[in-house]
Formats: C-alpha cells, structure tokens, sequence
C-alpha cells in the first residue's frame, strides 16, 4: 500500500507510516502543488495524506475515486467535498484535539498584542521611531474584566475562554448553533444571539469551522454593530470575515482593532493595508505550529491512513456517516 502525502510533515508521523509497512510517495518542494499533479500523483497511490490547502473538490473525488482514506493534516476540513465523498464513500479523517492549546494560545497572544498595539510597536522601533516619552501616546486598552465573545465555541473556543477567563476574570458569551453545557457550567458561558455577540462584546474571538452558513459572516452590517472600542480576532478560516469590510471598519474606526492568524486570501499580500495598521497584528496561520500539535497531527493522520489501509474504520472521522451505509 502507498500513500501519497502533500507536503513534508514531522518525522513522528513518517515513522508510524513505515513501520506499519506502508509506502510513501512526497511531495517536498516549497511551493504549492499543481491541482493535477496532485490527481496524478495520487492516481499512484492507495490513499492521501494532505497537509495544506489543495482544494479537494468534486473533480479531485471522482478523478481519484479509488483513494482508500484522505487523512487531513489538519482539523479543518473546508477544502474537501464532504458531501461527494459520502457519495464515493471515501473515508475522510482529520487531527482534532491536538492543536486546542496551541491554537487558543494564538488567539489570546493576538487579543494581548492588539490592545496594546504590540506588533506596530515593535515596527516603531525597527524603524529608529522610539525617541522620547510621551505620556499620551501610545496608549492601549486593558481587558482585565471585559467581555469575551466566542463565535463558535468549541474546543479551541473553551481554551481560549479558560485562558481570559485564567488571567482576567473576563465574562464569556457565545454564540453556537448548538448550546455548549460543558462551557456554561464550566466556565459560566452564557449563550446569546448573533446580535448579541456583536454588541456585548469587548473581544470577539472566531473559533468555528468555516462553512456555507459562516462564509463572510463577518461583514459591514456585523463589524457596524460591535463597539468602537472592540478587537476582532480570527484564528479560525480567513473567509469567516470579509477582509475589505474589516479593513474598512478598522479605517473608520468603526471598530478598534484585529488579531488575524488567517486572512483571505492567503498568504497575505505584504502591501495588504492590515500589516500596516497600529491596532491590527496578524499572524500566518501558525495557531498549530508548535512542536507538540504538530507531532500530533501526523501522528493521527497516519493513524487514520493506517486503519484504511487495513479495512478498519478509520480513528478520527469526519464523515462516520459513511461506515453506516456500508
Ligand atoms: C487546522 O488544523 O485546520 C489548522 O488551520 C491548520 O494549522
């Protein structure tokens, strides 16, 4: 059995991969792989193990329609077909959990660092602009007991609330379509409409998946509803805001400031307005770049590639739906 993997991923998930006996093909240059050599080279092999961003729509599915298991480095899944690859009964598996921390890390170094106006500080001085002291300048808000708002309160959405919670005693809402009990006995998480997370919130952080239901879903209208003093952060997908009405509404400071580890597009253009603006701090998609989640999310991805390879229901599915109607 062979499998093909897009991108060069950490040693951990290699080695589980070859000491279960399984071939790899590698795709190891440092830049993006062309839709139909993916298809190409996947016409090669058994199954696919996809690190990044290759889009894996209806035409990959059916053009790659004998693949035993797609296993995600990742736990987002907006860039496959779900719906086409229950019809083609492929399973598809994802590395949820691992990166909770590392993400929710991310997500409160950019609240910290957008109100105090961290990263255009640091361009301050790279440039020879820190020159004297001046009481009134440079000044940033505090969160210390402010209100944290969750779009999407999961798992990485509670360890961020744990963290504000943690360190400043904030007050966290949310707004899910499911109600989170954990989080409202845990944490003492209140739920609240769409409306109301937009005008209550002090810190509104983004942790759900992108989908149909959340693409854009931070626009003019909703960015016009938020207090002028709030901060925006998104670790989640770039599409869930509209990147031209957010930077139309920090320009008119319609609201404060924004902490984005994901924009859209991506990479981000380095003439993009956002890298320049004293209340904005953006990241490029490092919310699981660390050592720990890392290892972990190639280790489950080829735990998930092991178990298809041996006819078992693969560990960690997105689409369990499928071993039902088999
Ligand atoms: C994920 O796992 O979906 C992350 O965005 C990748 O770092």
């Amino acid at each position: 059995m062979k499998v093909f993997i897009t991108r060069k991923i950490p040693q951990a998930g290699l080695d589980k991969l070859k000491n279960a006996g399984i071939e790899i093909m590698e795709w190891v240059e440092r830049k993006p792989l062309p839709q139909e050599d993916l298809i190409a080279f996947c016409r090669q092999c058994d199954g696919l193990l996809s690190a990044g961003y290759n889009n894996l729509d209806a035409h990959f599915l059916n053009e790659c329609n004998h693949l035993k298991v797609i296993a995600l480095h990742s736990v987002g899944y907006d860039n496959v077909d779900i719906a086409e690859a229950d019809r083609l009964k492929i399973p598809v598996g994802n590395t949820p959990g691992v990166l909770n921390t590392a993400t929710a890390d991310v997500a409160f170094l950019l609240m910290l660092a957008v109100s105090r106006k961290a990263f255009y500080q640091h361009e301050r001085i790279l440039k020879g602009e820190w020159q004297f002291f001046e009481p009134t300048a440079n000044l940033g808000i505090e969160i210390s007991g402010k209100t944290l708002g969750i779009f999407g309160l999961g798992n990485i959405g509670f360890e961020m609330a744990r963290r504000c919670i943690g360190a400043y005693q904030m007050k966290v809402i949310y707004h899910n379509r499911n109600r989170n009990l954990k989080a409202e006995k845990e944490l003492n998480a209140e739920w609240v409409s769409f409306e109301d997370l937009l005008r209550r919130s002090d810190v509104l952080s983004v942790h759900s998946n992108l989908s149909d239901e959340t693409k854009g879903k931070f626009d003019k209208m909703a960015f016009e509803k938020m207090k002028s003093s709030s901060i925006f952060i998104n670790t989640a997908r770039g599409a869930i805001h509209n990147e031209n009405d957010l930077i139309d509404a920090l320009q008119k400071k319609t609201i404060w400031g924004a902490g984005l580890d994901v924009t859209d597009p991506e990479p981000a253009h380095k003439n993009n307005p956002l890298l320049t603006m004293p209340t904005v701090a953006v990241l490029p998609h490092i919310g699981s770049a660390t050592f720990e989640a890392r290892n972990g999310m190639a280790e489950m991805a080829a735990d998930n590639v092991i178990a298809a390879f041996n006819g078992k229901k693969i560990p960690f599915p997105v689409n369990p739906e499928i071993y039902e109607q088999l």
